[in-house]
């Protein structure tokens, strides 16, 4: 079965009862059973839904493994991952780009618990292979990342993992499975925030942990019940619509942010472009060689004031100012003062994440539209910085 069939065919069958195409949203808390103990396998929504065991079996499929749990957010999956893998004494190994929030509950939480963070360059395997310790239980990475689209070879990543015995996880969120399947390349387990490209319409926050070996899974399925961190069937039953047209939707975020970045690249008061499809991205071999497209987040860095920064982003058309990313309407984010507040000054500094850098998340709109504000918004900064030059005495 090809992609686009998978998110509309797989595990999701018509209502065998009524013959439903679409089916319905089983909005139970609990279910009669036939006699004490004896269910038709479901016994409490906490445990087991039909609705989410629909959205988990077609993830699984999309992903291209047997085993999937749905989690009420991208953290809350997380959280699952590392509370199995992680205890006091371990280390888990990170890339310098990383989600803030990640970055928050790894140091927030995991840490004061008594497990060790090592943060480094993971664009080169060499210097993960060095972090590594027999402590060592995870190496975490995203790719494409958040918010400057690095790429890791991730085949790269996790034989130098193995060789250590720890496991690879990999936040596939940005990517989505249709344009990286990092299984194919080795990954133990793929996390996602569902919230972004896989539910796709900004209506929900949920997430999803992935993995190819039960055992591995085991641990996460039991703490996704334990722990109890459940989406409702309601936002399973979103995610399973938006779904459907992830492969439509995919397409048309990637064009545009090809058409963005193309369109920024070269501008006077653009510093840089990151977009893992322009050849000067350093990622760029790595993205042909282990995606099958760019992804559809832009980011860039803007030559302006914090104030001029401010307005840029304030003022736009058609990417609203706000948090999050991959729904179908654009949106504009300043990491340094949103997503990413939660990294200290120092340490953003540090990892290169300049108060300057914007990033975009290309809705589903019209790619003229969409490069038309951008460059308004460009122009208009022109126009203030000739006025001020015009007023100098
Ligand atoms: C790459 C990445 N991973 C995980 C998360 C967390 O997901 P959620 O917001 O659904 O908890 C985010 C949220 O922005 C993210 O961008």
């Amino acid at each position: 079965m090809e992609f686009a069939t998978k998110t509309i065919h797989a595990g999701q069958p018509s209502e065998p009862g009524t013959g439903a195409l679409m089916a319905p949203i089983f909005q139970t808390s609990t279910y009669e059973q036939d006699a004490p103990g004896e269910h038709r396998g479901f016994d409490y929504s906490r445990t087991n839904n039909p609705t989410r065991q629909r959205l988990e079996t077609v993830l699984a499929e999309l992903e291209g493994v047997q085993h999937a749990a749905v989690f009420a957010s991208g953290l809350a999956a997380e959280n699952a991952v590392l509370q199995a893998y992680l205890k006091p004494g371990d280390e888990i190994v990170i890339p310098l780009d990383v989600y803030g929030g990640t970055y928050r509950l790894l140091n927030r939480v995991f840490a004061p618990l008594g497990c060790t963070v090592r943060q480094v360059d993971a664009s080169s395997p060499e210097v993960i292979r060095a972090a590594l310790t027999p402590r060592t239980k995870l190496v975490w990475i995203e790719s494409p990342t958040n918010p400057r689209l690095l790429v890791y070879d991730i085949a790269r990543i996790c034989r130098a993992a193995h060789a250590e015995n720890a496991l690879v996880v990999v936040d596939n969120t940005f990517a989505t499975p249709y344009f990286q399947q990092p299984f194919e390349l080795g990954a133990d387990i793929v996390v996602h925030s569902v919230t972004k490209y896989l539910a796709g319409h900004s209506d929900l926050i949920q997430g999803a942990v992935l993995a190819k070996d039960a055992g591995v899974f085991e641990p996460i399925k039991f703490l996704q019940n334990a722990a109890g961190a459940v989406p409702s069937p309601f936002d399973c039953w979103l995610t399973l619509r938006g779904l459907k047209t992830l492969e439509l939707r995919m397409q048309r975020h990637a064009e545009n942010a090809f058409a963005i970045a193309h369109a920024l690249a070269g501008q006077p008061l653009v510093r840089r472009v990151y977009f893992p499809g322009l050849p000067d991205h350093p990622g760029h071999a790595i993205a042909r060689r282990q995606m099958t497209g760019f992804g559809g987040m832009v980011s860039f860095e803007l030559d302006g004031t914090p104030d001029e920064v401010a307005a840029f982003v304030s003022g736009r058309r058609y990417f609203a100012l706000g948090e999050s990313l991959g729904g179908v309407k654009s949106l504009i984010c300043l990491p340094a003062k949103m997503t990413h507040a939660s990294i200290p000054a120092d340490a953003r500094a540090a990892l290169g994440l300049s108060d300057s850098l914007i990033r975009l998340s290309p809705g589903c709109e019209n790619a003229t539209d969409l490069v038309s504000d951008l460059l308004a918004g460009l122009t208009a900064l022109e126009a203030t910085r000739g006025l001020a030059l015009a007023t100098c005495p």
